[in-house]
């Protein structure tokens, strides 16, 4: 039994936040963004108390009208997000709820910008021991909920979104075919959000040193990322003796411009066959991959080979290959 996508939903707030406006906001030009990271601009959710579930239900709303599915034969919904909306419980059970997805379980899975990709593998061994038939895989964040937008080294790069899969098997050889997924808590404390977890509750302290938004090293990020994400590429593509000439497309995290071309050039693949579209959605943590699937699906041809590949905060990062199903 081998785990397949069979659709893909995604949903991006209507709200650009562009370079310039962001130009009146800190400290900031278009060019330095633009040529540092390859954003132009990224959305914004907005309104009040609307949490990622408000992306995250158009989303998987949508797949089930592509499908005409009955919400009551998912087995399961795994959610990848940092910024659920409320610290407990997970933000899956609301969706299930939402959506009248009676027969579900959900849960949410914490792994910053690889939390779809985790997920992913999840909802594929889910699929693969047959213990369900249909599960639901969402990567989702607000990352304008915990974004300083007065830290000018930061809040240029996020953005807010939401992507899912529906996962069914097949007996045929497509779909989820290899992962590598690896986690170093050596990584912590070069991105990760100071207040708020059980180690530093929420407190007034918390609130005045501003410890409830993104914290990160940009360049000790930067430069771990560009090694590891090439690097368990690189890895898969070993490991299954693919040539750069069998990857039909890379769908990587969309973190910076600089990191996917660095992926890029160690994988000897051409542009082209690289779905990006950082310039205007910016980094949507656990959101990028399945947006970039979302936009790219038309594209895709059945049996194609497609590697994913994600670096976050942890550190987390990984490769998956897949082979495109429809
Ligand atoms: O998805 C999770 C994983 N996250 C990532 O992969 C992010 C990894 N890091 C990065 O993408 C990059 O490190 C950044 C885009 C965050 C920063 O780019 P950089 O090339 O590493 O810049 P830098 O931090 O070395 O800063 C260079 C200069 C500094 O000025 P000085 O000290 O040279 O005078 C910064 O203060 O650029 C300055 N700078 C800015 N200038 C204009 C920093 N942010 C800005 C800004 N606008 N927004």
């Amino acid at each position: 039994m081998q785990a397949i996508i069979t659709a893909v939903g995604g949903y991006v707030p209507e709200y650009r936040l562009t370079n310039q406006v962001l130009e009146t906001i800190i400290d900031t030009n278009d060019e330095w963004i633009k040529t540092r990271t390859g954003i132009s601009e990224r959305r914004i959710l907005q309104g009040k108390h609307n949490g990622v579930s408000t992306m995250i239900i158009p989303a998987v709303q949508q797949i089930i009208d592509k499908k005409n599915l009955d919400p009551m034969e998912i087995d399961c919904i795994i959610c990848g997000t940092t910024t659920a909306d409320n610290v407990f419980p997970g933000v899956s059970n609301e969706v299930a709820y939402r959506i009248g997805a009676k027969n579900a379980y959900g849960f949410d899975l914490s792994a910053a910008c690889s939390g779809f990709l985790f997920a992913l593998t999840v909802g594929a061994n889910l699929i693969e021991s047959k213990r369900h038939k249909k599960v639901i895989v969402v990567g989702a964040d607000k990352m304008s909920s915990i974004v300083n937008y007065s830290d000018r080294t930061t809040c240029m790069l996020f953005g807010d979104g939401a992507g899912a899969v529906l996962l069914e098997g097949t007996e045929e050889k497509l779909g989820f075919m290899d992962s590598i997924l690896r986690s170093d808590g050596s990584g912590k404390d070069f991105l990760y959000m100071k207040g708020g977890g059980s180690s530093n509750p929420p407190s007034f302290d918390t609130v005045l040193g501003n410890q409830h938004v993104v914290f990160q090293e940009g360049q000790q990020v930067f430069k771990v990322a560009v090694k590891a994400m090439a690097g368990v590429c690189v890895d898969i593509m070993k490991k299954n003796n693919l040539s750069n000439k069998d990857i039909d497309w890379l769908v990587p995290h969309q973190a910076n411009l600089r990191i996917i071309n660095a992926t890029v050039e160690r994988m000897d693949i051409s542009m082209d066959r690289v779905t990006i579209n950082i310039e205007k959605f910016g980094n949507t943590t656990a959101a990028t991959i399945p947006l970039c699937l979302w936009e790219w699906e038309k594209k895709f041809k059945k049996g194609q080979n497609i590697i994913l590949t994600s670096f976050g905060g942890g550190f987390t990062w990984g490769a998956t290959w897949i082979k495109w199903a429809y």
